[in-house]
């Protein structure tokens, strides 16, 4: 990771056209090469914050520089080179009627030739494990792989701003580690920035480098998983829940007054914390 921000964002307010505040204070940066979540209960403004910074929503109080610039400023074009957002349902995003056609779209309006579509439609489909799905109707996708699909089109436009809207819900549970992982090669091998807003507070611990909890349209809190999920009064005022397994231990802890040092989030760190008590 660098140090390098890439999204500097400081909303004093936003307030959709019915009067609703949406989003109050909410201030963040997002660096080059991060993985970061963004947790929140529904009505939190997850998807509000995604669409502000990907340059959908514009009149707010406060800023959002992208690279420096200001996002309201900045044409359509100028945003869509380097940000891109996949939304909750990729009914929303898909479009074409079949798969190649999909992905290619946004190569062919960047004004690439063929040749160049083609190749970089079929690296796409390759990076998330859908290439051999060219031809294939989008009709007959799953749901998971209609996501993929629309992530696929992104990045043949070669994003370096992956926004992501609750990509793991809707996916059964292979699904959902098979989204997490695609997401995580993308960020640690191709090296695209990814934000994901999402409520899965059991996945979450597993892979993500920093996280935010949303609340009434403002962070409430930011940093590290360790640090973010802490009791679970905390969480249930925000209306999120602690990962099970780190519930369990909290109780086990507190009210069976068993000498935990701290709370694993993860089976993988509780099941090293237990054997450790046991020995
Ligand atoms: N178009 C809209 N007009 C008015 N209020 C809206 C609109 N869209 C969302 N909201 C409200 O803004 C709040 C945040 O919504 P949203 O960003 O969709 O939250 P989340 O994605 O975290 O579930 C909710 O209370 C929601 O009802
Ligand atoms: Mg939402």
């Amino acid at each position: 990771m660098e140090d390098l921000v890439r999204l500097s964002v400081n909303i004093e307010s936003f307030k959709y056209p019915d009067g609703y505040q949406a989003l109050s204070n909410l201030k963040l940066d997002i660096r080059k090469g991060e993985f970061v979540g963004l947790l929140g209960a529904n009505g939190s403004g997850k998807t509000t914050f995604l669409k502000v910074i990907d340059g959908l929503l514009k009149n707010f109080q406060g800023a959002a520089l992208l690279d420096g610039a200001d996002i309201t400023k900045l044409s359509p074009k100028e945003i869509y080179k380097k940000v891109g957002l996949v939304f909750q349902n990729p009914d929303d995003q898909l479009f074409a009627p079949t798969v190649f056609e999909d992905v290619a779209f946004g190569p062919i309006n960047m004004g690439f030739d063929e040749k160049e579509v083609t190749r970089r439609v079929e690296s796409a489909l390759k990076d998330v494990e859908m290439d051999g799905y060219a031809r294939k109707s989008i009709h007959n996708l799953s749901f998971g792989q209609k996501k993929r699909a629309c992530i696929a089109g992104l990045l043949a436009m070669g994003h370096e701003i992956l926004l992501l809207d609750e990509p793991t819900a809707g996916l059964d549970p292979m699904g959902e580690y098979k989204m997490m992982n695609l997401l995580m090669k993308l960020n640690r091998e191709n090296g695209v920035t990814v934000v994901m807003a999402t409520h899965s507070v059991d996945l979450v611990p597993l892979f993500l480098d920093r996280l935010y909890i949303l609340s009434k349209g403002h962070v409430v809190r930011g940093g590290i998983p360790e640090d973010v999920f802490t009791a679970p009064e905390d969480m249930s005022n925000v209306k999120l829940r602690l990962p099970q397994i780190a519930e369990l231990i909290y109780r086990l802890k507190h009210e069976d007054k068993l000498p935990f040092d701290k709370i694993p989030l993860t089976i993988g760190e509780a099941r090293k914390e237990i054997i450790r008590l046991v020995r």
